[in-house]
């Protein structure tokens, strides 16, 4: 059975940190307030004239490089973002400029923070089919652009950041004792289409808009399709929850991350956070968190790692690896 297997990882954070104190002093907000809604401490933004791609292309370079490859070696690269540089080419295009590489194929997908869960499952289709023998995957975020940074409801949330994989295809025995992606499942219900999104675009608005959200109706829904899209990993799987060393979710809000690990039952101990010190950064989010932990020693080689997120559109979904 052919296996996506993750063989290298890299990650990109803006130099620039703002804390919660920098934003209270332009804005009606506070420290504490941000804290204890949302466990969110800091975030990073992009200097002027930095865009999704420089981000994104210093994300990918280190994931080539970590898996002693050069971007010769990579067939095909799959961005996920909704901050893109223009409104096209596909910012992926650029990025696949920027890194030298001049040959197989990249494209961009728009499912917002689900975006890296989705470019997964792209790319392990992209590898079972035979399409691609290595697929950079990278979410990468310029948040920082599209907020009104006079809504408090909003411009704490997120930040800039990117992250990236680099998956090989492998032959695997078709047991969870395989290394590489086990289960990918994604989800979208427009319904959800105005609780959270961007009021601008070239077919609705002469603007790039700003974020928009109803935070009450968000946050009911990302706790029930994470903790859902999580049970249905572990359930199609065969594994039980303890089997699981290592839960990576969309780093929102530290509040949605332990109504997850209750849902799930599982301790919080084995969740990677990076929530506190990224804020929000849409499809970067769960790279960023991965790559901490992989780098910090916390995820090791062989172990079973679940990633869910939710985003606009609505969309959702989890994929579920073994490193
Ligand atoms: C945004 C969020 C933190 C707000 O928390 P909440 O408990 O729902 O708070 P409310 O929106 O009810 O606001 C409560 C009060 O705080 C105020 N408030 C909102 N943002 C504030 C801020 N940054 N600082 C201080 N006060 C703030 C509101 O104006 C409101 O005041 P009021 O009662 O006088 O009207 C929360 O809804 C949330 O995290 N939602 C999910 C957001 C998310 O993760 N989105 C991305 C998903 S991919």
């Amino acid at each position: 059975m052919r296996r996506a297997r993750i063989i290298g990882w890299g990650r990109y954070l803006p130099e620039a940190v703002v804390s919660n104190d920098d934003l209270s002093a332009r804005i009606d907000t506070s420290d504490a307030w941000i804290r204890q809604r949302t466990g969110i401490r800091q975030r990073h933004v992009a200097a002027e004239g930095q865009l999704t791609s420089d981000l994104a292309t210093a994300a990918a370079a280190q994931a080539i490089e970590s898996a002693g490859l050069t971007v010769d070696d990579v067939d095909a690269i799959v961005l996920a973002t909704s901050t893109p540089d223009n409104t096209y080419p596909a910012t992926a295009a650029r990025v696949q400029a920027k890194l030298g590489m001049t040959r197989g194929f990249a494209f961009d997908i728009a499912a917002v923070c689900s975006g890296f869960i989705f470019g997964l499952t792209m790319a392990d289709s992209l590898i079972r089919t035979g399409q691609a023998g290595r697929v950079l995957v990278i979410g990468a975020e310029t948040n920082s652009r599209i907020l009104d940074w006079t809504d408090r409801g909003t411009c704490v949330l997120f930040g800039d950041g990117a992250g990236a994989v680099l998956l090989q295809g492998e032959t695997g025995t078709g047991t969870t004792a395989d290394h590489g992606l086990l289960t990918c499942h994604i989800y979208t219900d427009g319904r959800g289409y105005d609780a959270l999104k961007v009021d601008g675009g070239p077919s609705s608005s002469p603007l790039v808009g700003h974020v928009r959200m109803d935070g009450k109706e968000v946050f009911k829904h990302a706790v029930q399709n994470m903790a859902d899209s999580a049970l249905t990993a572990i359930a199609a799987s065969g594994l039980t929850p303890e089997e699981i060393d290592w839960i990576v979710p969309h780093q929102a809000n530290q509040r949605i991350i332990d109504a997850i690990g209750k849902r799930l039952e599982l301790p919080m101990e084995r969740f990677v956070s990076t929530v506190a010190d990224h804020a929000n950064t849409s499809a970067a989010s769960i790279p960023l968190a991965l790559t901490e932990a992989i780098g910090d020693g916390r995820i090791r080689p062989g172990d079973l790692v679940l990633m869910q997120a939710m985003g606009a559109g609505f969309t959702w979904g989890s994929v579920l690896a073994r490193l």
